[in-house]
């Protein structure tokens, strides 16, 4: 296989849409998945020459987000392999107002190969094949307080984001940053949720210490832990209180509204508690 395009997070909520994308316009691409052949994994950099061996462009999702500061270190050794293997183009997946990914996005953008950086609000997602699925489903959503609004974007407007990227060099060497089509608090998507699915959701938010120690308690990894309090204490502070115009200017069309994920969303089945 050459000049083929890697997904990495192929199975993940934006590489899943994205590698369809890029198979429905019969391009040739990679699956950047631990279960790949070859397999790819971000703590086995052994690995990374036979994945990158023949590829172009690469899509990039880092696990588990840009901000933790392992991130660094492996987007640099990740970008001298790929320019080793001579491939020409790099899109990144990054965080909206995530200050400390911004390290990362220098990488790329500092790489000498053609690159997008594509910064995305808080998906829409989340609510569906992620973090609060099981909250949904069980009727109860428990975050830590939030203090801001936050314009959801829909995970299929980035992936055709990312893929105009991909496919266009007009896209090259740009910062774009995503968002839905409203500033919407927590409680306020939860209860569109709620009211589409005809059930009572409680929201509840408590404080961050208390919150933690929930996670905790569950066992859930430290750097998962760090991570979600970095999220809610220092993202979600009004930094991103903002709608962007780049979904609109990259693809011609409005952002997808919160009202129009949930109906696409209900037809997939997934809020059914089996
Ligand atoms: N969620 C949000 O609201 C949000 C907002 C802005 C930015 N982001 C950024 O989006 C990125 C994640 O993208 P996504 O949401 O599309 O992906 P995702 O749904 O979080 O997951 C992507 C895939 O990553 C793979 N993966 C997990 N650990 C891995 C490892 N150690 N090495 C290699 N692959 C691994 C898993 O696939 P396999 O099991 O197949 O390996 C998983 O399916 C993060 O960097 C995050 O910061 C997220």
């Amino acid at each position: 296989m050459s000049n083929s395009i890697l997904v990495l997070g192929s199975t993940g909520k934006t590489g899943k849409r994205v590698a369809e994308r890029l198979q429905n316009l019969q391009l040739p691409i990679r699956l950047g998945s631990r279960n790949g052949q070859p397999s790819f994994n971000w703590d086995e950099p052994s690995n990374w020459h036979e994945v990158l061996t023949g590829i172009q462009s690469v899509y990039i999702t880092f696990q588990p987000d840009l901000a933790v500061p392992q991130s660094i270190e492996k987007i640099k050794q990740f970008t001298e392999i790929a320019k080793q293997h001579n491939v020409k183009q790099l899109v990144l997946l990054s965080g909206r107002g995530e200050k400390e990914a911004e390290a990362c996005e220098q990488i790329v953008i500092q790489s000498g190969l053609n690159w997008t950086i594509i910064r995305a609000s808080w998906f829409m997602q989340n609510f569906s094949e992620n973090f609060l699925l099981d909250s949904i489903l069980s009727n109860k959503v428990v975050l830590p307080t939030i203090k801001a609004l936050e314009p959801f974007v829909d995970a299929d407007d980035i992936a055709d984001v990312a893929v105009a990227a991909l496919t266009d060099s007009k896209h090259s060497n740009k910062i774009y940053e995503l968002t839905g089509t409203d500033l919407l608090s927590f409680q306020s998507t939860t209860n569109q949720i709620a009211t589409a699915l005809n059930k009572p959701i409680a929201y509840q938010e408590i404080e961050m210490y208390d919150y933690v120690a929930a996670l905790q308690s569950y066992q859930l990894p430290e750097d998962f832990i760090w991570l979600v309090q970095y999220l809610f204490t220092e993202v979600l502070d009004g930094r991103n209180e903002s709608l962007s115009n780049d979904i609109e200017t990259v693809l011609g069309r409005k952002p997808t509204s919160f009202h129009e994920y949930i109906s696409k969303t209900l037809k997939t089945g997934i809020w059914k508690v089996q």
